[in-house]
């Protein structure tokens, strides 16, 4: 395998607001797959910075009494405690206001207009007179031109979705000062990115860069017209880098912003004398950008644009996640659920939250849910009871003793883990954690089924058996340390807890391939929590606020030039999604209330799951409606679903089907699932709450 020099970049967090839980999703999916990679043995680096310039910045600092640099000053300081508090390990940790980063933006702003692809043209806003600044549209409220509702933002109405201008709202006032803002008219500079609409339809629908329902959101809503030239530039006062050529006028934030990833690696090469053109002009390298769909628009169209023209290298591929949720519902201060990075910290382990999202990213674009009560008993039954448990289980008897000095017969076990290790590597490389976690978990199961059957604790008593007892401690520590190696990316304190255990660093990936013999074992220490329910309460009472309902998708805040509103929305509404799947299966005919109430769908209990060992598509499944009411039911899901992953879950079930009589006994219900069938299959199960026998209406 050819050593691979890659360039990874989360988001560039806004400098007005502390990091939260919404936005660890990003930088957890990210600093796994970065450390993911290095542990392959890659050439990684992770780049990132604050995204420091704008409006909001300037207000926050005037109100402060400070300067904007010591505002930005503070909030970085406080990101970069926030980061390393949860493991994000950045090569390189910037700033957007940096020399640096003007110097790049002074580069691609020659090859624009070079390119003969800047113009400048006049813009009627609002102004705060009392302020002395221009009013972006979310400093401006008012009455909605449409349906006449009060204290409407200059956006849109959020009573009756209108969108408008702030200019268009009926007695506007500035947020700001509460002043009536006046209209103003100053020249800006656009670029006009239509005139590389043909290199951006190539570059989005090749098939390599993005998902496939962003490369399809982006060819239905913006790729069928002609793109809007896009606006870069403010008239003073505005916080960010003047621009040379435009005396009095500053670039716009989100010209600046993507340009950050470039500056802060410019940064990082001349801290570390790296080579900067081989990290960003070299085709070789590649370069992926980690986001949120809610900025789809700035790092599918403008940023790919921006480095065509300037002859950087373009991004090998977008990453996009969707939102998070808690409990179903957005992040609200009020509910307790917007929860910030410090709080949790001051409360939970972070390689909770570490492990729980893993367990929650897949590499598509949907949001994301964190189930409160789902949270505790995923990290304690998988991460407690099944991973760490292992170690504390077999550790206590060897430990200040050396393994066995030959690799004891497991039945196998080690080396089917170590078969699995490339399938693994490949869910990791393509951002599916949750399909990896999986594997990751079933591996953990046949590693406790061993230590169950040989029962050490019971070997231990007699002390005529002390070599047996080292041969099976010496494969459960084993097994626990492919398990440490396997997770390394998502718990790196775990690894670094297991390589201290074993005397033996977890540096690469093949090392999970070969196990450790004739090495000490040292003191066992704690090396995880279970975590509890009140912890977990208790976090969510530190978080409450009275104020009113604050959602998010990643920031909460935003400086979004107003475009963005568009993709915002057209990113949430579904539009997204592709519509192969109505096209291969076609509705079914209309069916009445009656007809649908024909069929008596529950909540059911898997009791017992089993192989049927004749058949290569079928589980047998036995399901409880409660009471002592099971049905046998045969699931096309072998292959898919491990058996002993299902017991205890709960599933839906059509519980009235005629019974039918198959090759292998009697089918007495159905069990819901999507997908076509094979390997694409997917089991509905109802949310948190759900008891069996509840009749699904
Ligand atoms: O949405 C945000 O939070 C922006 N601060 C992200 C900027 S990403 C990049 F372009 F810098
Ligand atoms: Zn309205």
């Amino acid at each position: 395998m050819s050593r691979r020099r890659i360039l990874v970049t989360s988001a560039l967090p806004y400098a007005n607001g502390h990091i939260h839980i919404g936005h660890l999703v990003e930088y957890i999916q990210t600093d796994i797959w970065v450390r993911f990679q290095k542990l392959r043995g890659h050439r990684t680096i992770y780049i990132c910075a604050d995204d420091t310039h704008g409006t909001a910045i300037m207000i926050r600092a005037r109100q402060e009494g400070r300067s904007e640099e010591e505002v930005i000053a503070d909030m970085q300081r406080a990101h970069v405690r926030d980061f390393s508090g949860f493991d994000i390990a950045f090569d390189h940790y910037g700033s957007t206001h940096s020399e640096a980063n003007r110097r790049v933006c002074e580069q691609i702003w020659k090859a624009l207009n070079g390119a003969g692809l800047v113009f400048e043209k006049d813009v009627t806003q609002l102004y705060d007179p009392v302020e002395g600044v221009f009013l972006a549209d979310r400093f401006v409220k008012g009455t909605c031109p449409r349906c006449g509702a009060t204290d409407q933002y200059g956006d849109s109405c959020e009573k009756c979705g209108e969108t408008y201008t702030a200019a268009d709202l009926i007695d506007p006032v500035s947020t700001l000062s509460g002043a009536r803002p006046e209209v103003r008219t100053a020249p800006h500079k656009f670029v006009d990115i239509e005139k590389l609409h043909d290199f951006l339809e190539e570059w989005t629908q090749s098939g390599d860069h993005l998902q496939p329902e962003i490369a399809n959101y982006l060819k239905g809503h913006f790729l069928k017209e002609p793109l809007r030239p896009w606006d870069v530039s403010r008239p003073a006062p505005y916080f960010g880098f003047e621009i040379p050529d435009f005396p009095g006028h500053y670039w716009y934030v989100w010209f600046d912003a993507p340009i950050g990833y470039i500056g802060s690696t410019l940064e990082w090469c001349e801290k570390t004398g790296e080579d900067f053109d081989r990290w960003w002009r070299d085709p070789q390298t590649e370069i992926h950008h980690f986001i949120g769909k809610d900025i789809t628009y700035f790092h599918t169209l403008f940023w790919p644009a921006m480095l065509k023209v300037s002859g950087f290298t373009l991004p090998r591929k977008i990453h996009i996640h969707g939102f998070l949720t808690v409990d179903h519902q957005k992040m609200s201060k009020r509910r307790g659920t917007f929860i910030l990075a410090s709080t949790y910290l001051k409360h939970l382990d972070p390689a909770y939250l570490r492990y729980y999202y893993a367990t929650k990213l897949t590499p598509r674009v949907d949001d994301l849910d964190l189930g409160l009560k789902e949270f505790v008993q995923r990290v304690n039954s998988d991460l407690v009871g099944k991973v760490v448990n292992l170690a504390s289980r077999a550790a206590r008897f060897v430990q200040g003793e050396r393994l066995s000095a030959q690799y004891p017969d497991d039945g196998g076990l080690f080396a089917h883990a170590a078969g699995l290790a490339e399938e693994i590597a490949e869910l990791y490389e393509r951002c599916d954690y949750s399909a990896a976690m999986r594997e990751i978990m079933l591996l953990a199961d046949n590693a406790n089924r061993f230590v169950e059957e040989r029962q050490p604790w019971v070997i231990a008593k007699d002390s005529q058996r002390s070599d047996e007892l080292r041969d099976v401690c010496s494969v459960a520590l084993n097994l626990f340390r492919q398990l440490a190696i396997f997770l390394a990316p998502v718990l790196p304190r775990l690894a670094q807890q297991t390589a201290e255990l074993l005397h033996a660093p977890i540096e690469r990936w093949e090392q999970a391939q070969t196990p450790l013999t004739g090495t000490p074992v040292g003191r066992f220490e704690h090396m995880m929590k279970r975590v509890q329910l009140s912890q977990v309460q208790a976090m969510i009472e530190d978080s409450k606020a009275p104020e009113s309902e604050a959602t998010t998708g990643r920031g909460g805040e935003t400086n979004a030039d107003p475009s963005a509103a568009t993709a915002d929305e057209a990113a949430t509404d579904g539009s997204q999604d592709s519509g192969e799947w109505l096209e291969k299966e076609p509705l079914a005919e209309t069916c009445t209330f009656e007809d649908f109430m024909k069929v008596d769908l529950r909540v059911a209990r898997v009791v017992a799951a089993e192989d049927v060992t004749e058949s290569n598509k079928l589980l047998r499944l036995t399901l409880s409606l409660g009471g002592d009411r099971r049905l046998n039911v045969f699931a096309g899901i072998k292959g898919v679903y491990d058996p002993e992953q299902l017991v205890g879950r709960l599933v839906i079930c059509c519980a009235n089907l005629a019974p039918r009589k198959m090759r292998f006994g009697v089918s007495e219900g159905m069990v819901l699932a999507a997908g076509p069938g094979g390997k694409d299959i997917y089991l509905l199960y109802p949310d948190d709450g759900a008891q069996p026998g509840q009749r699904v209406h």
